[in-house]
């Protein structure tokens, strides 16, 4: 978590940082700061609360004048959300300053050897001790900054991605990282360093990407220097041609990135199967697949591993490639099967499921599994990020820069991705006849117009909200393919609007939840037409006996459903297996326009981050 952007060239550095940072504030963004350098000193700002704050008071703290400077926007770890804790970090000397994403998890120890030699902290957090320890090292060893950053690191254990600067040498930056991101943009003899590429995007495209145990010194127009770490050895960094567009990276005339980003789902969707979906010739093309076709035919099994939004997205898959493919599949989270000794082979295949490709947890399943031989496949959208990086082979979802912290496009184009690779892998084991696979193929091409159609239902999903927005418990319920896309529907609306909400499997209802329910309660019923329809509708029986509210969400056309509802969303008919790619728009909608009645802060809801760096 947590944003770090910086720059060193000959244009004034902080409207570019500011900028940055307001970009990079999904990472984070209980606390914000900035520090230049303006010919002479470093001018600090910085403040608890978002970017906005920041810009607010710096004009009456600081000159913003300079061409070297570091900002940061930080989802607090160590110490809580205040001016202190934010960075950046001044050392003792007041020389040194430093941003920080990540965690020191030896910070403590480290501290009281500081103590022990003089130095004094005015924070609670790791990375005021981080910049000590370099200060440290570089006086007692009268070395350079880089050298110093360099023996610090080999000291500490934890994450990072980091930017210091000198202020007795200010024509350049040290960075580094180990476990969080950290990109550097290379202009004409200017330099950005930024948690990713959104920051530069308008000033250069050219980009490198450090790799973990990597280190850079950034000077004003000379060459970059990229080495290891540990042993010092020079790298050739590989520089990368961004996609990235300025349009993709703003709101676009929409009220909210969240709101642009359902409304992106139909583009969406295109991207990802564009080139991999050829219904004339009755193909399916992913070369990650195609590359290890051995291994997925020969796969004992799948091992989803990922969080949030991704799992749900996992556990759809789950049904997909077991009914598909009839490949047995387990959906876990990373953050407990990292710490569970779980049972691995050879012929397992881990799945690792995330939009950002940063989540620690995540990353540190994929390790362990490599560890134990597994073959890791990569769904990520974002281009180049660690879990991409770490997979052996994987899948990009193409869904484009996803801002709002709440998961949308990402959760769709995450299951258009696994939903092509189990019917690819069904093809190859012969597990579906060749007209259903045509069928398949053909109701995947429909989706995106579909969702068009379902996006229509918006302004009714408003008047639904207006009713039920002071409502403080809501219940999704769902079967099959759509029990996931409920627990995704209660986790869009406990996100944003801070409702309590709970998504449970249709029929588990009468184990417990239904003691819940009275004339108060709303519980959003999936009851697409294709599904365990009759089953699904029972369950609504009951619920209407309890006088539950219902707001049904149903195939258009539905008749029964809309009997014993009290509202019913329609959806067009396709497919079950690809139905949660419709039955979860109007829920998104919902979620939406009741966060946004409430007043919530939609893009960056209370106390999380859109990239969770940490464990
Ligand atoms: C955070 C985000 C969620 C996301 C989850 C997993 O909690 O707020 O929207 O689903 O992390 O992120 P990933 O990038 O791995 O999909």
């Amino acid at each position: 978590m947590c944003g770090i952007v910086g720059y060193i060239g000959h244009r004034e550095a902080y409207p570019i940082i500011l900028k940055g940072l307001k970009r990079l504030e999904y990472r984070g963004y209980d606390s914000a700061g900035i520090a230049l350098y303006d010919g002479e000193n470093i001018k600090l700002s910085k403040t608890k609360g978002k970017v906005d704050d920041l810009e607010k008071r710096i004009n009456s703290e600081i000159s913003t004048v300079g061409t070297l400077g570091i900002g940061h926007t930080r989802w607090a770890t160590h110490g809580v959300p205040n001016d202190i804790n934010s960075h950046p970090h001044y050392s003792n000397s007041g020389d040194l300053v430093i941003i920080h994403n990540g965690i020191i998890e030896n910070y403590g120890t480290l501290k009281k050897e500081l103590i022990n030699r003089g130095y004094s902290f005015t924070s609670e957090t790791d990375t005021e001790v981080l910049i000590n320890l370099i200060e440290d090292i570089k006086k007692s060893e009268n070395i350079k900054l880089g050298q110093a950053v360099q023996i610090a690191l080999t000291q500490v254990v934890g994450a990072y991605a980091i930017a210091v600067f000198d202020k007795n040498k200010p024509n350049e930056i040290v960075v580094a990282r180990l476990g969080s991101p950290l990109a550097i943009g290379i202009g004409d003899d200017e330099f950005f360093i930024a948690s990713d590429a959104s920051p530069f995007i308008e000033y250069t495209n050219n980009a490198i990407y450090l790799e973990d145990e990597e280190m850079a010194i950034v000077r004003r127009g000379k060459e970059i220097k990229v080495r290891k770490i540990k042993d010092d050895s020079l790298v050739n960094p590989y520089v990368q041609k961004l996609q990235l567009n300025l349009e993709q990276i703003e709101k676009g005339g929409y009220e909210h990135f969240m709101l642009k980003e359902i409304y992106e789902q139909p583009n969406a969707i295109k991207d990802t199967y564009r080139g991999r979906l050829l219904t004339d010739k009755a193909i399916i093309k992913m070369s990650g697949v195609e590359d290890n076709m051995k291994k997925f035919l020969n796969a004992n099994r799948i091992i989803v591993v990922a969080c949030g939004t991704s799992w749900h997205a996992g556990l759809v898959s789950e049904y997909i490639f077991e009914n598909l493919a009839r490949i047995p599949v387990e959906v876990e989270y990373a953050s407990e099967f990292r710490y569970r000794n779980p049972v691995i082979n050879e012929n397992d295949i881990v799945i690792a499921i995330s939009q950002s490709g940063e989540t620690a947890d995540t990353l540190a399943a994929i390790k362990l599994a490599k560890s134990k031989g597994a073959f890791v496949f990569g769904v990520c959208n974002v281009v180049g990020s660690s879990i991409a990086r770490e997979t052996h082979a994987g899948a990009y979802t193409h869904a484009g820069p996803e801002i709002g912290v709440a998961s949308t496009k990402a959760f769709t184009t995450q299951i258009t991705v696994l939903s092509l690779i189990a019917l690819r892998l069904a093809r190859a084991k012969g597990t579906i006849s060749s007209s259903d696979f045509r069928h398949h193929l053909i109701e995947l091409e429909m989706i995106p117009d579909k969702v068009e159609k379902a996006l229509k239902s918006d302004d009714y999903v408003k008047s639904i909200a207006e009713i039920y927005k002071g409502t403080k418990n809501f219940l999704y319920l769902g079967r099959g393919y759509n029990f996931p896309v409920a627990l995704e529907g209660a986790l869009k609306l406990k996100e944003i609007s801070y409702i309590h909400a709970e998504g449970y499997p249709a029929a588990e209802m009468k184990h417990g939840p239904i003691a819940l329910i009275d004339e108060n309660m709303p519980i959003v019923v999936i009851a697409t037409k294709n599904g365990q329809y009759d089953k699904v509708v029972s369950n609504i029986q009951e619920i209407k006996s309890r006088k539950g509210k219902i707001i049904g969400i149903v195939t258009k056309g539905d008749q029964i459903v809309k009997e014993l509802a009290d509202h019913v969303i329609e959806v067009p008919e396709t497919l079950e297996s690809l139905s949660p790619l419709l039955t979860t728009i109007p829920l998104q909608l919902l979620s939406y326009h009741i966060a946004v009645m409430l007043d919530r802060n939609v893009d960056q809801p209370r106390n999380l981050a859109k990239s969770v760096t940490v464990e």
